[in-house]
């Protein structure tokens, strides 16, 4: 088949986020966190207080690190060793969800169970040992008001996660709960903290001058420290990193895919932005737009971001791999003038999402710098889709190119692997030292 000419630049169009609007979209980022800054029921983000500044560098020990953020768990033992250096002595992760095996994700499970799971993960990381004290530092990636460095209260669950009887609760202490159903109370919860938290704490213990953390993964959030927000129960230095769920920011226009996807998702009109730019949804709008083309509108073929990443390819000719996964999904066997239309919906997708990305860490930097110049710095980054997805790390860094011009060279993105899990270790040493 051949598709519609008209239909798909139709399709492209609603995808574009040109220059001009790149730049209004950072300016009404901006706009939004200082409304938040003022007063959090403005904004259309949580803007979450952490508890936590920056890290020193010098904080030391061994401590575990629990990552609990998306269906995979895993918990580390990590020794920090100063001037930034750390060792992971150990690693243990599993999923929540094996399909047909165990679900401790969805509606039908129960909060117990999903945390004598983790407790059972965090068993086998110490090898059983119930005598020595763990401190235990938690990153919990979903939006929790804290009221200090333990007590983070899940506000509401994200990512389709579904558990009853974790949300309003304070997950430290379910997690407390399971930890002694299991007779383990030498281990011993002392810090819970975002994954973006975590990945600005891990960067900015190992390089200077870092100041936005942001996980670009099955979801999306980015904190930032700010100098102006003070509390005597936050620990660090710089003022407070703030969680700001920027995935709820919804001040920008969403398209028809997008306001379709979300009156069938799990929370309706919430996460807005991270339903337009996230792994978890990607895959997801790709399927809308293609049932389009392919005259299947309201199909659900299935699509995940990473058959995208599989259909945009290296950018070589090579269309095969993407003829297969089309195949395998729809049925359709495409001839290469459409299945190169599939590769460039793909991108323009992938594309959008990397530059509404990138406006929000514009926005931050604006507000960080204020009538200053624009400093150099690090923004911390961890998450499959900027790593792995084509298309994502470069169009992020084009788009800072865009607004910044020559400052921009010295703003640079960079991948911080693992974050989550030495994040948390190092927020545990704070929180005890
Ligand atoms: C959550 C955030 C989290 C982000 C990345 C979002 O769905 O609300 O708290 O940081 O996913 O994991």
């Amino acid at each position: 088949m051949a598709f519609d000419e008209k239909k798909f630049n139709e399709i492209l169009d609603e995808f574009k986020v040109d220059d001009e609007r790149l730049r209004e979209i950072a300016a009404s980022f901006r706009q939004d966190l200082i409304l938040g800054l003022k007063d959090p029921e403005q904004s259309s983000m949580r803007m979450l207080k952490s508890y936590v500044g920056l890290p020193t560098g010098k904080e030391t020990g061994e401590f575990l690190a629990l990552d609990f953020g998306g269906t995979n768990v895993r918990v580390s033992k990590i020794k920090l060793a100063g001037a930034g250096r750390f060792e992971v002595l150990k690693r243990t992760g599993k999923p929540l969800i094996v399909p047909g095996e165990y679900d401790y994700i969805c509606k039908d499970s129960t909060a117990e169970q999903m945390f004598d799971f983790i407790a059972g993960l965090i068993e086998e990381a110490v090898d059983g040992d119930r005598e020595t004290t763990f401190y235990l530092g938690h990153t919990f990636s979903f939006p929790s008001e804290q009221t200090d460095l333990y007590n983070a209260k899940l506000i509401i669950w994200t990512k389709e996660f579904a558990t009853p009887g974790v949300e309003g609760k304070v997950v430290n202490d379910l997690l407390k709960e399971a930890l002694e159903r299991r007779g383990m109370k030498n281990v011993k919860p002392v810090a819970v903290i975002n994954d973006t938290v975590a990945v600005l704490l891990s960067a900015a213990y190992q390089h200077d001058e870092t100041y936005i953390g942001s996980i670009y993964a099955t979801g999306h959030n980015t904190c930032y420290i700010e100098p102006s927000v003070h509390d005597e129960k936050c620990v660090g230095r710089g003022g407070m990193i703030l969680n700001l769920e920027s995935g709820g920011f919804m001040k920008l226009a969403p398209n028809k895919y997008d306001s379709e996807y979300d009156k069938h998702s799990e929370k309706v009109g919430e996460q807005r932005l991270e339903k337009m730019v996230s792994g978890r949804y990607m895959g997801e709008l790709f399927s809308m737009t293609l049932a389009e083309l392919l005259n299947e509108t309201g199909k659900h073929y299935g699509f995940t971001s990473v058959d995208m990443s599989g259909i945009i390819g290296d950018g070589i000719d090579d269309l095969s791999k993407a003829k297969a996964i089309v195949k395998e999904k729809t049925g359709h066997e495409l001839d290469d003038s459409d299945l190169e239309k599939v590769r460039r919906l793909a991108s323009a997708i992938v594309i959008r999402s990397a530059r509404l990305v990138a406006a929000c860490f514009i926005g931050i930097i604006w507000q960080r710098a204020g009538k200053e110049k624009v400093k150099p710095q690090h923004i911390a980054v961890d998450g499959s889709v900027y790593e792995k997805m084509p298309l994502a790390k470069e169009n992020i860094e084009k788009a800072l190119l865009t607004v910044f011009e020559e400052d921009a060279t010295g703003i640079r993105t960079i991948l911080d692997n693992g974050g989550s899990g030495l994040g948390a270790a190092i927020a545990a040493a704070m929180a005890v030292n």
